[in-house]
């Protein structure tokens, strides 16, 4: 593979640190919100046209679904807006733009796989932002996008499920996690190097890409403690009982119709992966 230039944005996040060291074979220019606010147009537009990229990745987002019900315009300047400056300054410059989106663009009521042209109809404020934001990138860059949803990750750079269930988990006797929730639970370290090879390919249109299979939050809790040899209760609660200030997607599994996409390992070789980065001793 010829080396690129990858410009990388929210390049401190949780995914946004993976992607960075998936890129190592190419010159990555890693922009952390410090370095650039994505909300600024005109600082997104200097900073695409100085470092010259072949291809932007952008990691950057309001990720808080909860407080995105009372602050919807904050999380959709950066999400809606902020997304479309980065589109439209990749453009100007030449370059491919991989955006990341959600399966929370999706509204939860399918009975199977959400496919990559399955009819969007988000149900809470922050899957309303990034569905703007994706309609933002298709319309600056409308021949050079490739818009990647994702769904449920974790990663060793940030705050995830899988690591407050392992902290819960050793803290707790017994706790309750959700059980009618299905989704895709995507290890950071499988969804970067699949990015960067969407960024190689300059693959374009909208992509499904999550961990392989599906399962419950209170699954993904079992297997997690089951992996880390912690014993703890794990009773099975409803999304009404924990009445989260944001509404979720019941089912917001991920399939894709796409030959292309990349196809990355199961759920659970990726929460292998991640105990094993973070030196969680197998049980
Ligand atoms: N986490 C999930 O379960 C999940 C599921 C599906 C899709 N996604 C998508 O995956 C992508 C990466 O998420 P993540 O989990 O890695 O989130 P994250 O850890 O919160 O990373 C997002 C990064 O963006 C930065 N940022 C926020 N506002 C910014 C701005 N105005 N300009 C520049 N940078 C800004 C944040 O900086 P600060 O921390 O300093 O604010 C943070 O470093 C996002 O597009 C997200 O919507 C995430």
């Amino acid at each position: 593979m010829v080396a690129m230039r990858l410009l990388v944005t929210g390049a401190a996040g949780m995914l946004g640190t993976d992607v960075v060291a998936a890129g190592s074979g190419h010159d990555v220019v890693a922009l952390t919100r410090a370095d650039l606010d994505i909300t600024n147009a005109e600082a997104v537009r200097a900073a695409v046209r100085d470092s010259r990229p072949d291809a932007v990745i952008n990691c950057a987002a309001w990720t808080n679904v909860d407080l995105a019900e009372t602050e919807e315009a904050q999380a959709t300047l950066i999400n809606g807006d902020g997304a479309g400056h980065l589109a439209a300054a990749a453009a100007e410059a030449g370059a491919h733009i991989v955006h990341v989106s959600t399966d929370y663009v999706f509204d939860g009521a399918a009975t199977s796989p959400y496919l990559e042209d399955a009819p969007t109809g988000p149900i809470g404020a922050y899957g309303r932002s990034k569905l703007a934001g994706e309609r933002a990138v298709a319309a600056a860059a409308p021949s050079a996008h490739a818009i990647v949803r994702t769904a449920w990750l974790f990663g060793p750079h940030g705050k995830n499920f899988v690591d407050t269930m392992l902290r819960l988990g050793s803290e707790r006797d017994e706790l309750t996690v959700v059980d009618d929730q299905l989704g895709c639970p995507t290890y950071t370290g499988h969804l970067a190097p699949a990015l960067v090879a969407i960024a190689e390919q300059r693959l374009h249109g909208v992509l499904h890409v999550a961990g392989g299979g599906s399962c419950t939050w209170w699954e993904l809790a079992w297997a997690t403690f089951e992996r880390a040899g912690l014993h703890p209760t794990v009773h099975r609660g409803t999304t009404a009982g924990f009445n989260a200030p944001a509404p979720r997607p019941a089912n917001s599994v991920l399939g894709s119709t796409r030959s292309d996409a990349p196809a990355l390992p199961a759920w659970q070789d990726g929460l292998a992966a991640h105990l094993i980065a973070k030196e969680v001793p197998a049980a």
